[in-house]
């Protein structure tokens, strides 16, 4: 079998396409959804990252507060940052891009945002609500991952889902996300990380495979079931001569061999990663409504 190209960056053009026309109609209401986004140091993946982010914003009308600090910020400096958001009308959204530098703790500085502009769904009341099964603001990577799915017509429900990687941005909230009971989930889902025993005998099992670990090859070919779904959430670096910039993007999945055994398979780039950014736009339309609605 090979495997149906999953493609996330057509995904996320048609629901650009969607929110650009939410977003015309909630200006003619005067609500202009805003989002802002803080980048402290001058990592070249997260500018890039960040500088994406914005141009998802312009794109789709939503209006971007840029704030770039210095490395040598200190943590009350970006927590007062985050004050002078919480407290602009302004701004729906606030995003402050991880990895923070080593001197910054990231939890205080997530705890420091208004749960009601956290668009990351990564504040502790968001998550808290997501695993009760309140609404709430769902981080964009896993939500990216679970609409790639069901628009492209993958049956959740009562699958096999094996995840690998148990971070807090990916593999626990998706883990959370698919064993809600609603249609959209309730999947039965194994989590694997560094101390799995036997990687392989789980992931073989594995109607839906999740990889989010970053690292190369991570699934290879002959740990995956035949018709197998393959999404690929990682991103690596690997040396390329034949590039320009030296370098080219690749996924945690074996993605040549393993795509002639999958039925469907995300690429890296333009699988889950556009997606990624589509929610964060998604999330912030949300917030400014509710906003609007107080
Ligand atoms: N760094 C990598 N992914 C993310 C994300 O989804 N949000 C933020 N804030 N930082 C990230």
């Amino acid at each position: 079998m090979t495997a149906q190209i999953i493609d996330g960056k057509k995904t996320a053009q048609e629901m650009k396409a969607e929110f650009r026309d939410e977003v015309a109609k909630l200006k003619e209401k005067d609500i202009v959804p805003g989002l802002a986004v803080i980048l402290v140091g001058e990592d070249p993946a997260s500018q890039s990252y960040v500088t994406s982010k914005e141009r998802d914003c312009a794109e789709v009308g939503i209006y971007s507060d840029d704030n770039r600090l210095l490395a040598e910020t200190t943590q009350e400096e970006l927590i007062a940052l985050i004050e002078e958001k919480n407290n602009d009308p302004k701004i729906n959204g606030i995003l402050v891009q991880l990895p923070l530098p080593k001197h910054i703790n990231e939890s205080e500085v997530i705890f420091a945002i208004n749960p009601e502009k956290d668009v990351d769904g990564f504040h502790p009341i968001n998550v808290g609500k997501m695993m009760i099964g309140e609404k709430a603001f769902l981080p964009c990577t896993p939500h990216g991952v679970v609409h790639l799915l069901t628009r492209s017509n993958v049956t959740i429900e009562g699958a096999n889902v094996v995840i690998i990687g148990r971070s807090n941005l990916v593999g626990k909230p998706l883990a959370n996300m698919l064993i809600q009971k609603n249609k959209n989930a309730n999947a039965t889902v194994t989590v694997c990380h560094t101390r799995t025993k036997d990687l392989a005998s789980h992931v073989k099992r594995a109607d839906i495979i999740v990889a989010a670990v970053g690292r190369v090859n991570t699934v290879t070919a002959d740990m995956v079931k035949d018709g197998a779904v393959v999404i690929d959430v990682g991103v690596n670096r690997v040396e390329d001569a034949t590039k320009k910039r030296g370098y080219r993007l690749v996924g945690d999945v074996d993605y040549e061999a393993v795509k002639e055994k999958a039925s469907l398979i995300t690429p890296v780039p333009g699988g889950v990663g556009p997606m990624t950014r589509t929610m964060l736009l998604y999330n912030t339309i949300e917030s400014a409504k509710a906003a609007a609605a107080k």
